[in-house]
């Protein structure tokens, strides 16, 4: 042994040393509640894929809101699931559509609370695609555009302080801008979902937001889990158009975009720790093979610290009440 001898494990000896010494936090302010709200009311239901998550009714999310907001959450990104579903999505921008109601009632009620709200027609049109179909059964682009325009001005009027477009279509962020601008909502913000893959990660939202695509699957708009260069010129392309915070969805089988989008754009990134990784953390704790606090605790910390600003969890409030507990052994 050299003298003095190193010892790395000094670093470790006791829980005080440990704590003191943590190169990671995980701030309650960094975490995002993803919430579904549906038309009715007095409603909580569960959603069987996803245990603990419920769809809401307004006035019940309201309930959810607060409980959440006293365990520390101050930010949400709402989903909506309308009772009506058309070719054109027109429940997504009408002024009373269910989202542009969940909204108002919140901002009345939790003027501290940000609110991020999802912009996508896959809930909201019968086929289950995010935008207008051709008779081809493909995306059309520029049609959807003009959809995605007014339902975020339709948001942004409800209250949203952010703006999220899931659906991949090229120009959405530049789309979105200009109407906020057009509107008098320059102040309002918009964080693009930038690098969205197609996953099979998101099998537990479909059924939680009723979204599944009836026919084919979404892999001519979302991304293919093989490319990293791609998604580094999705980033930088809607940071060009506008976007004030960039996200990467799915969260754990891509930490390495997340860390080269942070290195690569110094710009505020999200990370969305998706349903089926919220599913698969459920599934092995109900069967005892794993055990849920310490597994969501090194899930976060390594999304974390891969770079994420923001992680969208639907961890966050079980792990707000876990983490008040004593842990340290
Ligand atoms: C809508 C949308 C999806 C998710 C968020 N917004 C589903 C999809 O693209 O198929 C998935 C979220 C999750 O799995 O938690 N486009």
């Amino acid at each position: 042994m050299p003298f003095p001898a190193v010892r790395l494990r000094r670093l470790r000896i006791n829980p005080l040393i440990r704590n003191r010494l943590a190169e990671t936090e995980l701030e309650a302010r960094r975490l995002i509640v993803p919430l579904f709200v549906r038309s009715g009311a007095g409603l909580r239901v569960a959603i069987e894929s996803m245990p603990g998550q419920f769809q809401f009714s307004v006035d019940t999310l309201v309930t959810e809101t607060r409980s959440l907001l006293r365990r520390g959450i101050r930010s949400a990104l709402l989903f909506g699931i309308p009772s009506h579903k058309d070719l054109r999505g027109t429940q997504a921008y009408a002024p009373g559509g269910i989202v542009q109601q969940a909204l108002k009632a919140l901002k009345r009620e939790f003027p501290d609370l940000l609110i991020i709200t999802d912009l996508c027609f896959c809930e909201y049109m019968p086929h289950g695609h995010c935008g207008i179909l051709k008779k081809s059964g493909r995306l059309d682009n520029d049609a959807t555009l003009a959809l995605i325009a007014k339902t975020a001005v339709a948001q942004a009027r409800a209250g949203a302080d952010v703006i999220a477009p899931s659906g991949m279509i090229d120009g959405m962020v530049r789309t979105i801008r200009r109407a906020l601008d057009q509107n008098g909502f320059q102040n309002r913000l918009i964080m693009s979902y930038a690098a969205k893959y197609a996953s099979a990660f998101y099998g537990p939202f479909r059924e939680a937001a009723q979204c599944a695509p009836r026919f084919g699957d979404r892999r001519a708009y979302q991304m293919a889990p093989e490319n990293a260069e791609e998604a580094l010129r999705e980033v930088r392309l809607d940071l060009e158009e506008g976007a004030d915070i960039v996200m990467v969805k799915p969260a754990l089988a891509y930490l390495d975009i997340i860390r080269r989008v942070k290195e690569l754009t110094h710009a505020p990134v999200a990370a969305y720790n998706v349903s089926g990784e919220y599913a698969m953390v459920k599934a092995v704790a109900q069967k005892g093979w794993m055990q849920e606090k310490a597994l969501v605790r090194e899930i976060l910390t390594g999304i974390r610290r891969a770079g994420a600003d923001w992680i969208i969890t639907y961890h966050a409030k079980d792990w707000l009440d876990e983490r008040k507990k004593p842990d340290e052994a």
